[in-house]
């Protein structure tokens, strides 16, 4: 009887000591199985930034909040930019780009005696607040096919600052909204 009970538990031993093992052997693979599953779920972000990088370009911060108080004096520091290429007086030269007085509210593409690219031609429409926001953030994407080789300006308080600058050098400057 004796001899028996050891016989059971020797096996019962033998098999948990052969489960462990199994037990230790599958940890291991799972354990590995983890790593493969982390390193592959760092990935995915890494894979999705890209994505997300552009989509953050494509969207444009409005500006008409920061106009009001927007800072005339480093809007027209900021033209310096556009001066190897613009003039804003009134009547001032056509040069590389169009004459910029009275040019917020004015029709798109309508100085007289530029010669404009189809595309801006094709555009229509006012330059809006926003178009100018959306133009001046990166005119290439806005108008694909403009000659204004201008790379753009990223921060929406100098675009601010620039457009209310060049607000004020019109016959009648347009109303800012809510204003
Ligand atoms: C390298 C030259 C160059 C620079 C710098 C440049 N522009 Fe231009 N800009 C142009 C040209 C060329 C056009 C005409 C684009 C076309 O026909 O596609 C233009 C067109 C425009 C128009 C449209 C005018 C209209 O009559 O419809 C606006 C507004 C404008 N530019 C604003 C600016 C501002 C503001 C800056 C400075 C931040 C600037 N540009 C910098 C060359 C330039």
């Amino acid at each position: 009887m004796g001899g028996e009970f050891y016989k059971v538990w020797g096996s019962i031993l033998i098999a948990l000591t052969v489960a462990l093992a199994i037990g230790i052997g599958i940890n291991e693979v799972t354990h590995s199985e983890h790593l493969d599953e982390n390193a592959y779920k760092v990935d995915v972000p890494e894979g999705g930034a890209p994505t997300a990088a552009v989509a953050e370009k494509k969207v444009i911060e409005p500006i008409t909040p920061l106009l009001a108080s927007a800072d005339l004096a480093a809007g027209e520091k900021a033209f310096k930019r556009c001066a190897t290429c613009h003039t804003f007086e009134k009547d001032g030269p056509n040069k590389v780009g169009p004459n910029l007085y009275n040019v917020v509210g004015n029709q798109v593409g309508t100085i007289s005696g530029f010669a404009y690219s189809d595309a801006l031609k094709a555009m229509g429409g006012q330059w809006g607040f926003d178009e100018l926001n959306a133009f001046l953030t990166k005119p290439k994407e806005m108008v694909p096919g403009t000659k204004m080789t201008f790379a753009g300006i990223k921060k929406p308080q100098d675009r601010a600052n620039l457009i209310a600058f060049l607000r004020q050098h019109a016959d009648s400057p347009l109303a800012i909204p809510g204003q």
